[in-house]
């Protein structure tokens, strides 16, 4: 602590004289991570094992399995899950630790059904992996070796007695499609949903210590917890920041605490008393009028500045408290009003009173093992979700509520966080011990959590609203009302009271999609939550044309869609073999979780490609998983911008759409899935695309009765005079035939509107010999400074009808400069869709997937480990759309 430094050192006077004394050591952590052992229930099984960790992690370490990931192993190593395992570790403590007055054996997560032995002596059990676990351990502690034993139970077979033991009536659904190849019953177990298999996602019900263990000792008290929230007043125009102590005290105890905000000149100064035992304290620390406070923003809207909120406590001159935490200033709204010309109700975000669209995926884990997401792989992901312009995520409700750093990023980044609750697709127990175990899950995850300003929404659930309201899961309408009352139980009575009483500083909403207040109004199950007149919809078509902007809801806020597409075969080929290397192998069936996902893919391709039919096999196949990511990108491309040309729009009462957060960001393994970026961090072809259809200024075209459109989309604060310019390109020809140029419009930060509008025939006529089968269009944007924005194009008749398309022969030349490795494109043909692949090589190019329109083109590519020309020219693959059949 630095106080004394500050130069406004006269409030804190006191504690500058109390600074001087040396803290008497009031507290002493062990960390008990490492290596502990490891056996199953039969003892058949004796292994090393790391915490924090998991079972299977511990096994493919040892050796005793192969990689979990590999070919059909999940099916291979389903008896993991089924048998209970034993983690054990021997420890010594130090006489100092041990004269503390009290020492609490602290688990930050047990995943998942435990019981906890230390020296023999049950001190604790576990049901919930969302908990934070202390047990009161000072007593059971002896000299020398102390033995402490965590006792897992197979959570498969708990489940299922759960469900057993559940006999009034059924909580569906009983079990994933056999397509999953997954386990039953995973709504009566408190860990990640999808961990019994997902339709992404493979079945691992994991075991284990999946964060740290430690001892904690101390005297006198102890800091649990601290929070900080700031929160604005409107009428007196000033913030506060809600400072929470959570504090463990052996006996009552009076000190002088401080809090202070030093670069705000804002500081409080008391004196008080801790009973003894755990009470929470609050303070509302009132910052200085006379500062001012700079605000979080979004990324893409400002800068993301934190400030440091030191927290002092001190007795008879000794420190008792003594930590510091970030506090970032911003304020945070749901907006649902009525709205002009609609029978609705909006639903958008105001960050600091600005309304912002937010543009985004969804989050589900990184990984089956909690042990592989590495403070590598967040960072990777997280910023990967940054240069694609994304400005927000879902931390969707079937995984887990992420690791603090995850947070920590998305704060530093300004990445803003729907935060789901974790349940998903089912409907839930409602029992008093699962009752229990959720309110002492929430109540934790909340103090966790809340002091982050990246979090801007809580959200109770994914899609149980509508499973009820449409009701997936057959139930007798005679039955209804029971899980209806179960629903708002669960939902409202228990979670929404607890989030409310913690955090008054961002909305929460039951669940997701909903009609939100329209949704309260219907008791909490709307008729139809997918109704696009309220609150956010979720919507998901296969088999309909996805370039036709007609098949999707014009709704408020898209909270989920997408398309899938396969991973690269450099992502597949370490987990595979020869024989599976082809679209229609049994592998590729097993991969694929989704019922009908792979025909669904080329059925949709085939509406605008021709599919790959190269005489070679493995060419055939490799062309076939590229053929799959461009569909997915140009479907979620035309999905996405449909969204956001509607942020200023309201149509037949529906519009003025203020999100498009697409499924789904990574991927939990190697397969066929809605991501954006595939198992290990290689971007997919839309992942690229995210990054000009997220741009802040997009210029969007569509057609409607044969009117070609061209909107110019600005999330922008500012205004600016933009014109579009439309070049008219020949399929067979590298230079534009000929190019038309709007007026120039005003175009206000934030919002869309039509800039270029002309009838498609009469625009072609004027254009030489073109038709819309020989011809394309590109645009952009531009103000008297040139070019402003992405460069877009048109399609005027499908690809595979183009006339005039020919292999493009496209050659490239890798040049290395002061570690900047560049690759130059030179092409004799307009060529669609150039995808360069560098195999395993990690990186990303600067752009991919594009239409080449001139004959020379440089990327540049971004190297994730050190690697060099010579070895990005040899593996460098390029494949355009004219080269697959
Ligand atoms: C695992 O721990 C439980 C509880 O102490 C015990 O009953 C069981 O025998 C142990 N199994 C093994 C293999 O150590
Ligand atoms: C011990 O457990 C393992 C794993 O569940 C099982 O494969 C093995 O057959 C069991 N051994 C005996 C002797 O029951
Ligand atoms: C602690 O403070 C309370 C009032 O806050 C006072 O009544 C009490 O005497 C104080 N105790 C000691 C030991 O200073
Ligand atoms: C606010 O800042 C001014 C100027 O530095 C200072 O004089 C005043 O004491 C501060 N007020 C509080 C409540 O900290
Ligand atoms: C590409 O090469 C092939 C084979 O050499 C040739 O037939 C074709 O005309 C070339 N394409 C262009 C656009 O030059
Ligand atoms: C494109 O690059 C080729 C060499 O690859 C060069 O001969 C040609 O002049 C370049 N064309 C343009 C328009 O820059
Ligand atoms: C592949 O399909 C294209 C387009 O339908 C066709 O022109 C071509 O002849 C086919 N090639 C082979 C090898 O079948």
């Amino acid at each position: 602590m630095t106080l004394c430094e500050n130069s406004n050192c006269v409030p804190g006077f006191l504690l500058c004289l109390l600074f001087g004394v040396l803290p008497r050591v009031y507290s002493e952590t062990l960390s008990l991570n490492g290596k502990w052992s490891l056996s199953n229930s039969n003892g058949s099984v004796l292994l090393p094992a790391e915490v924090p960790g998991c079972v299977h992690s511990a096994l493919q370490k040892q050796g005793y399995i192969q990689d979990p990931y590999f070919r059909f192993n999940d099916v291979s190593y389903r008896w993991i899950a089924f048998d209970n395992w034993n983690y054990t570790t021997t420890f010594t403590v130090s006489t100092q630790l041990r004269s503390k007055q009290k020492v609490l054996l602290v688990f930050d997560g047990v995943d998942t059904i435990a019981s906890i032995w230390l020296n023999g002596i049950g001190v604790g059990e576990t049901d919930n992996m969302f908990q934070r676990y202390a047990f009161s351990v000072r007593d059971v502690l002896k000299d020398g070796d102390n033995v402490l034993k965590v006792s897992f139970l197979s959570p498969v077979l708990y489940a299922s007695d759960q469900r057993r033991a559940h006999s009034a009536y059924r909580v569906p659904p009983d079990c994933p499609p056999d397509v999953q190849h997954g386990e039953c019953h995973v709504n009566f177990i408190r860990k990640a949903q999808s961990s019994f298999s997902w339709d992404w996602g493979p079945s691992f019900p994991t075991m284990g210590l999946w964060r740290g263990v430690r001892l904690e000792a101390f005297d006198v008290l102890q800091l649990v917890l601290l929070s900080s929230v700031p929160l604005y007043s409107v009428s007196s125009s000033q913030w506060r920041v809600h400072v929470e102590l959570h504090v463990d005290a052996l006996q009552t105890t009076n000190g002088t605490i401080s809090l202070s905000v030093p670069e705000l000149e804002s500081e409080l100064i008391f004196q008080m008393q801790f009973l003894r035992g755990r009470t929470k304290k609050s303070f509302d620390l009132h910052i200085n009028t006379s500062s001012e406070v700079k605000l979080w923003w979004p990324n893409g809207h400002g800068e993301q500045p934190s400030y440091l909120l030191t927290v002092g406590g001190f007795q008879d001159g000794f420190t008792i408290l003594n930590t510091e935490t970030k506090v970032y200033f911003r304020t945070v709204e749901l907006v649902q009003e009525p709205v002009v010309g609609s029978p609705g109700l909006s639903f958008y975000f105001r960050i600091n009173g600005k309304p912002i669209f937010l543009k985004g995926s969804n989050w589900i884990p990184a990984h089956s093992f909690q042990d592989r997401v590495t403070p590598d792989v967040l960072r990777d992901l997280l910023q990967s979700a940054v240069d694609a312009n994304m400005n927000a995520l879902r931390v969707w409700g079937g995984g887990v509520y992420e690791h603090d750093l995850f947070y920590s990023l998305c704060d530093e980044m300004g990445i803003m966080v729907w935060q789901d609750f974790m349940f998903a697709c089912a409907m839930y127990p409602t029992d008093e011990d699962f009752l229990q175990t959720v309110r002492e899950e929430v109540l934790h995850q909340v103090q966790r959590l809340k002091s982050h300003p990246s979090i801007i929404i809580w959200s109770g659930n994914n899609e149980n609203e509508a499973a009820l309201a449409t009701n997936w899961f057959d139930i007798p309408e005679s039955e209804k009302p029971t899980y209806l009352t179960d629903y708002v139980k669960l939902y409202v009575d228990n979670i929404r009271g607890i989030v409310q009483e913690e955090d008054q500083s961002r909305p929460f909403l039951v669940s997701s999609p909903t009609n939100g207040f329209e949704s309260e109004q219907e008791g909490f199950v709307a008729k139809n939550p997918y109704d696009a007149h309220y609150g956010d919809t979720h919507f998901y078509t296969y088999t309909e044309d996805c370039l036709d902007w007609r098949t999707f809801p014009r709704t408020r806020f898209a909270s989920e869609y997408g398309y899938q597409s396969w991973p690269s075969f450099s992502t597949l080929q370490p987990v595979s073999i020869e024989e599976d290397w082809s679209y229609n192998s049994p592998f590729f069936e097993h991969r694929q979780h989704h019922d009908s996902g792979n025909q669904q893919m080329l059925l949709q391709a085939s509406l605008h490609f021709n599919l790959p039919n190269a005489t070679d096999p493995h060419r055939r196949f490799t062309d076939t998983l590229y053929i799959t990511q461009v569909m997915q990108a140009q479907c979620v491309k035309a999905q996405t911008e449909f969204y956001r040309r509607s942020r200023s729009e309201i149509l037949e009462g529906k519009g003025g759409t203020m999100g498009a957060l697409y499924w789904q960001l990574n991927d939990v393994w190697q397969a066929p899935s809605w991501s954006s970026i595939a198992f290990g961090g290689k971007w997919k072809m839309l992942h690229y695309f995210a990054q000009s259809f997220f741009s802040a200024l997009l210029p969007v075209s569509f057609e409607d009765e044969g009117m070609l459109f061209i909107y110019a989309v600005s999330d922008l604060s500012h205004d600016l005079k933009l014109s579009a310019v439309v070049s008219v390109y020949d399929w067979s020809a590298l230079d534009p035939v000929c190019t038309r140029r709007s007026e120039s419009l005003l175009i206000p930060g934030g919002s869309a509107a039509a800039i270029f509008k002309q009838r498609v025939n009469p625009l072609l006529g004027g254009c030489g010999r073109c038709s819309r089968l020989t011809c394309l269009l590109a645009f952009h944007l531009e103000d008297s400074s040139g070019q402003r924005g992405p460069t877009n194009h048109h399609f005027l008749s499908s690809p595979k009808d183009a006339q005039g398309l020919q292999r493009p022969n496209i050659t490239a030349s890798v040049q290395e400069d002061k570690s900047l490795l560049t690759v130059t494109l030179h092409s004799s043909a307009v060529a669609p869709f150039v995808w360069l692949d560098v195999g395993n090589i990690p990186g990303r190019f600067s752009s991919n997937g594009f239409l080449m329109l001139s004959a020379n083109t440089t990327v540049s590519f971004n190297a994730w480990r050190p690697t060099s020309a010579a070895e990005l020219s040899k593996a460098l693959a390029i494949t355009s759309l004219a080269d697959v059949y």
